[in-house]
């Protein structure tokens, strides 16, 4: 009587263990976060990291099938500390997957370490046009924007809507630069020009001696690239300064992004650029921004969804390779692939592996940057100097 008992225990043993998920077979995932923790981008890449695992806790804690083991080192948004910094998530801590950073200095760095290491990187914010130009790499990809998209936009429209004489204000690093330079390309284009480009040492906030030059110019508009905590001074200090009544601002959409309720009314109404807005009524969106304010009880912004796409990229390199780390060359491959179901709207990579996709106008109205048109459609960053 005891025999087929135990066989069938046996048996029972054997499918209880074919049965078991793929994650619970091998080790878990090591997701590496190098973002800003401290400093002006600080709330950014919160933001950044609540989107990611957003995504993973609606898969069930897991990416193609093996679970998440979270790194985190914060980069203070500081450029020295870069390389030290990266160096932490692939030596010490051996990850498989950096996802990092806001900031375009910081993440050069990092571009470079990753193309070194052959480390997959998957950037969800900073611009840097390089990241997918020269420094191009089948293991880099990102899930954000190059800084030339959203400027490029703004200029268009700017130039659209009858700007002649535009000043440029931000900071002046890889970021600003390149910001300018796009708002300046899409400008000229449209009939304008800038005449003045106006800059400080990030991250500084003493705005006053440049508003008072803006202010002696008279420029038809102002274009400014500033961003989470100076974003807010920013907007709040060219309000005070009583710029806000006669000469128009604009900027890509993180002048305005995650911070409208800090703003207050010194933002309201402010026309702004980007690869999202909070009030997309697509099921998608709809259904992402319940999900982030149920489990965060904030409102989602830009940054989470970059974040959130983040994942679901590395997500769809997984599934690809059921989860197998030893097939680097072909998740990577898979990664570059995807059409990201993203509440942005669905968009794919480029070549370079840049996200190609629509810039939209915004209007800052309440606590939402609201949709008001397509600016340009399905735009993909040049990609200059990208060899692969
Ligand atoms: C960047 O450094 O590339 C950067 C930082 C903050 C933003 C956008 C771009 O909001």
């Amino acid at each position: 009587m005891t025999r087929p008992f135990v066989r069938q225990a046996a048996a029972l043993a054997a499918l209880a263990l074919l049965a078991l998920p793929a994650a619970a077979q091998t080790a878990p995932l090591k997701v590496g976060f190098m973002l800003p923790a401290t400093g002006t981008f600080a709330a950014l890449g919160d933001m950044i990291e609540k989107g990611f695992k957003l995504h993973v806790q609606e898969q069930g804690g897991t990416l193609g099938g093996r679970s998440i083991q979270y790194f985190s080192v914060d980069d203070e948004s500081d450029p020295s500390k870069a390389i030290d910094n990266v160096g932490k998530l692939i030596k010490r801590d051996q990850v498989d997957v950096i996802v990092g950073t806001v900031h375009s200095g910081v993440a050069l760095a990092m571009a470079r370490a990753a193309r070194e290491s052959k480390t997959l990187l998957i950037v969800p914010n900073a611009g840097a046009g390089e990241i997918t130009g020269p420094l191009c790499a089948p293991n880099i990809v990102r899930s954000s924007f190059s800084n030339w998209q959203p400027a490029y936009a703004m200029g268009v429209v700017a130039g659209r809507r009858g700007v002649k004489r535009a000043i440029t204000i931000t900071w002046n690093y890889a970021a600003g630069a390149e910001t300018v330079k796009g708002f300046t390309e899409g400008l000229e284009k449209n009939g304008g020009k800038v005449v003045k480009e106006l800059n400080l040492p990030f991250p500084n906030v003493e705005f006053q001696a440049l508003l008072t030059e803006i202010a002696s110019q008279k420029p038809d508009a102002v274009y400014a690239f500033f961003a989470g905590a100076a974003a807010v001074k920013f907007v709040k200090d060219y309000n005070a300064a009583g710029l806000r009544k006669s000469i128009p601002l604009y900027g890509p959409g993180f002048l305005t992004d995650g911070t409208l309720e800090a703003q207050g009314p010194a933002a309201q109404g402010l026309l702004t650029t980007l690869h999202y807005a909070d009030n997309l009524d697509t099921p998608r969106n709809n259904a992402f921004r319940k999900s982030f304010a149920l489990a965060y009880k904030a409102q989602a912004d830009v940054y989470a969804v970059q974040g959130y796409d983040a994942a679901q990229i590395l997500g769809a390199g997984l599934a690809a390779v059921k989860g197998d780390m030893g097939q680097r060359d072909a998740l990577a491959a898979a990664m570059r692939r995807v059409t990201v179901d993203s509440p942005r709207g669905k968009f794919t990579l480029s070549a370079a592996g840049n996200p190609v996709q629509d810039i939209y106008l915004r209007q800052a109205q309440g606590r939402n940057n609201e949709f008001r048109a397509v600016a340009v459609k399905a735009l993909a960053d040049p990609a200059r100097g990208c060899k692969l």
